[in-house]
């Protein structure tokens, strides 16, 4: 991962700060496991900078942004490249105090502490990814905020204080304004700092295609990227709404392509049903009629 960094020409004293980071932070055998070993890369060497900084600076990062632009695959990157444990902590409407802190169980007839994720990943010195933060009640998230800020302690009630180890960072991301979503309140925005992830760019989608196919051909790839940029323009200009706008789509549709779905097909599986709006569908498949040929099969766009 660091020479992934490298290759990526991220500043020298960055990559140094995070080898340094390392070196003062060792991690125990048990939670070696839990280091993840990045399937996808995240491309964009300014984020990179940015979010990096950040952690060595001791902040907890908020990831802002629309839905696939990469903030999940981002933050298990960071713990891969700090090598430090991940703690995935998912939000949704339930969850309360004890969930993430811990509770009181009974274990052989006696009252024992279960620890949550957000307990465990502060005692480990883990990164702690607190997935759609907005999709909790704010009341729930009051808890966070000792350990958010600089007291960086967990009080849970009965039981000891117990302060953070030095390693620990939460990475936080939100889909802002999606159903569902809440305003996250003030004083828990206040707690990180923001990154709003932009969609890929150009050429780091052609080389996202590339790399995760690699017998695609680079005709292809093109295709492809300039794709699902004329998707963004109609985006834009407000023609479509953004449910066709979905990278994630696009690549679950070159996988089945890859496979030996003929492409239409495919991109309608990945994208076009996205929109439930027929209206809205016939504009999507104008847009892939343009640079899509009617039958386009595998062994077209694929070596072997
Ligand atoms: N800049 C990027 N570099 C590499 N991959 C990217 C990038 N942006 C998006 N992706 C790809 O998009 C897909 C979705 O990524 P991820 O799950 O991290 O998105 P997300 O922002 O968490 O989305 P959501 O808001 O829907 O949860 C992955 O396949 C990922 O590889
Ligand atoms: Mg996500």
């Amino acid at each position: 991962m660091i020479d992934f960094l490298r290759e990526e020409q991220v500043k020298p004293e960055i990559i140094e700060g995070i080898l340094k980071f390392r070196e003062e932070h060792s991690v125990t055998d048990e939670m070696c496991a839990r280091i993840p070993k990045p399937k996808y890369l995240y491309y964009g060497k300014e984020i990179w900078e940015e979010a990096a900084v950040a952690l060595l600076c001791g902040k907890n990062l908020l990831l802002t942004g629309p839905k696939a632009t990469g903030k999940n695959v981002l933050a298990e990157n960071l713990a891969a490249v700090f090598a430090r444990p991940l703690f995935d902590i998912s939000f949704h409407i339930n969850t309360d105090a004890a969930s993430l802190i811990g509770t009181d169980t009974f274990q052989n007839g006696e009252v024992a502490f279960r620890e949550g994720p957000v307990y465990r990943c502060a005692a480990e010195g883990g990164f702690g990814v607190l997935d759609e933060i907005n999709m909790a009640k704010n009341e729930a998230l009051a808890v966070l905020h000792g350990i958010l800020d600089f007291r960086h302690v967990i009080d849970v009630p009965g039981y000891d204080r117990i302060a953070l180890s030095g390693a620990t960072r939460f990475i936080a991301t939100m889909n802002y304004g999606y159903a569902g979503t809440r305003e996250l309140n003030e004083a828990l925005a206040s707690r990180f700092v923001v990154i709003a992830m932009p969609q890929i760019s150009d050429a780091y989608l052609n080389r996202l295609l590339s790399s995760q196919f690699p017998k695609l051909k680079e005709k292809y790839a093109g295709q492809f990227t300039e794709l699902f940029f004329d998707i963004q323009k109609k985006c834009e200009s407000g023609e479509i709404s953004t449910k066709a706008l979905d990278l994630r789509g696009l690549l679950d549709a070159v996988t089945l392509m890859e496979h030996g779905l003929e492409a239409n097909c495919a991109l309608a599986m990945g994208i076009v049903n996205k929109s439930f709006d027929p209206v809205e569908q016939e504009l999507i498949r104008d847009v892939i009629r343009e640079r899509i040929p009617k039958k386009l099969e595998r062994e077209k766009m694929f070596s072997n």
